[in-house]
């Protein structure tokens, strides 16, 4: 798997498919541990990223590891990666067209890594996969998305701007890891009932009663 992940970052720092190519210094596939259950997708490079052909290595970067390591993790442990690999001149949002000509690369990331959760760091990677919706309505919430699990974020940046979101995203980082174990319990077959036990109770034995499924 790294090597055909590989093939990808080639291909991406080879990529002109769209006119970003022309002003990049770098173009930034990601990094970190392509095997972790956590894939973060962020918005596109910013000066430091196109300068190293890193993801989040800038000032957005530190906030984004001190939330991760808020949730007992390090950066290396998760993998990074923007829906646009190349920088948008002066940091401006990137355009439907750009992001639609890199759209390969992310889908092909998603594939090979087939993350447990995909965590959304802004709107423009929210609306990626959940187009239509408001980051300040969903952040922090969970969302199932052709079978895969999507949590939405503030962009690690928004708390540089507007220090009252620091606290918001520290909060909503912490649903990361309780999303992907209940979506880890569902997945595991349910124990066959002891046929010897008498005295367990059933909770729930009204066939007609609604049970919560799923937290999405
Ligand atoms: N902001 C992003 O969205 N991505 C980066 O890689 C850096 C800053």
């Amino acid at each position: 798997m790294p090597d055909r992940l590989a093939d990808i970052a080639a291909e991406v720092t080879a990529c002109t498919r769209c006119p970003l190519a022309e002003t990049r210094t770098n173009s930034v596939p990601g990094n970190g541990d392509p095997t972790s259950p956590y894939l973060f997708v962020g918005e596109a490079p910013g000066f430091n990223e196109d300068a190293q052909g890193l993801p989040f290595v800038g000032n957005a970067g530190n906030v984004l590891n001190r939330l991760i390591e808020g949730i007992g993790l390090q950066r290396e442990e998760v993998f990074v990666t923007n829906i646009v690999k190349c920088r948008p001149p002066d940091n401006r949002d990137p355009e439907p067209a750009e992001i639609e000509a890199c759209s390969g690369h992310l889908r092909r990331q998603i594939e090979l890594m087939d993350p447990e959760a995909i965590i959304t760091l802004g709107r423009f990677s929210m609306n990626h996969f959940i187009p239509g919706e408001r980051i300040s309505r969903i952040h922090g919430s969970s969302h199932e998305v052709d079978g895969r699990i999507i949590i939405a974020m503030y962009h690690p940046a928004a708390s540089l701007h507007q220090p009252g979101l620091a606290d918001t995203l520290a909060e909503d980082f912490r649903q990361i890891p309780e999303v992907v174990a209940a979506a880890r319990a569902r997945a595991e077959p349910a124990p066959s009932p002891d046929p010897e036990s008498t005295t367990a109770t059933d909770t729930n034995s009204d066939p007609d009663s609604p049970r919560q499924l799923s937290l999405f």
